[in-house]
């Protein structure tokens, strides 16, 4: 049976696990080595999901993902790179984490998962649930999914994090990102600007509003699309926060439950 109580998923972000500037895409293996040695800190049942990073973004803006005048065929031809490239990234992750004990399976969401204009329309996750119960961390990652309006979409890391948490109900979803949280300003125009260590319903708001306007674009929406995913989740979920995984020691504080600098939301 598998102890929903301690099941805990875990957002990589593209940006930390992979060098974003080099192409062909390459793995960070130095951050990847640090961070499955905090992860193995976790003792119970695990969801480990990986943005795109270079492996995702470079394939994908390249054949037009996120640009809404892109005709469908240039976005049916970019499924095969994409698809490749984000193998290749699951399948690194996959050998690191094994190599430092902890037993893992990559599951890829092209082969399962279905579209509809962009949304998520059917996300089958019985298999999910069978490895956890085998005792195996499971690796999922952001891809290209099928889709039945627009050809073909891309499914991000944090959309799954977000569904995922909240179809097997689990209790704590912490997303690394390169950056310590949401800041209360746009830092390319205040550099000091002060991290909110807390969101919620008082300031909600205003916090989305603030970085709607400052978050990098990406394929998939960046920063604002991201902590609105996960404000949904935060009424159901007893831990949602979102901190910076190129800083060691973070992850492994969050894991163990002790106070670090981040944003947690709470509802
Ligand atoms: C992007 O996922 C997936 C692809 C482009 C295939 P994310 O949007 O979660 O990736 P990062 O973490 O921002 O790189």
């Amino acid at each position: 049976m598998l102890h929903l109580k301690f099941l805990t998923l875990v957002k990589l972000g593209g940006s930390v696990i992979t060098q974003k500037k080099l192409s062909p895409p390459t793995v960070n293996k130095m951050a990847l080595n640090r961070i499955a040695k905090e992860l193995r800190i976790h003792k119970g049942p695990l969801i480990v999901v990986l943005g795109g990073g270079a492996h995702g973004h470079q394939a994908a803006h390249a054949y037009g993902f996120g640009d809404a005048s892109t005709p469908l065929e240039k976005l049916l031809a970019g499924i095969p790179s994409i698809r490749h490239n984000m193998t290749l990234l699951s399948l690194e992750v996959e050998q690191i984490l094994n190599a430092n004990g902890i037993p893992s399976v990559a599951i890829p969401p092209f082969a399962s998962v279905r579209m509809h204009d962009g949304a998520i329309s059917n996300f089958p996750t019985d298999i999910i649930k069978g490895v956890l119960e085998a005792h195996c961390a499971v690796i999922i990652h952001g891809d290209v999914c099928l889709d039945d309006v627009q050809g073909a979409s891309i499914l991000s890391g944090d959309t799954i994090s977000v569904y995922l948490a909240k179809a097997l109900d689990i209790q704590r979803v912490f997303v690394g990102t390169d950056v310590d949280g949401i800041l209360e300003e746009d830092p390319r125009i205040n550099p000091n600007a002060a991290l909110v260590s807390v969101i919620d319903s008082s300031n909600k708001d205003s916090i989305l509003a603030g970085i709607g306007a400052s978050s990098a674009t990406d394929v998939t929406g960046g920063m604002a699309l991201k902590t609105q995913e996960l404000l949904e989740l935060a009424n159901q979920t007893a831990q949602v926060a979102i901190f910076n995984l190129t800083v060691s020691g973070r992850l492994a504080a969050l894991l163990e439950g002790k106070s670090t600098t981040c944003t947690r939301m709470k509802l």
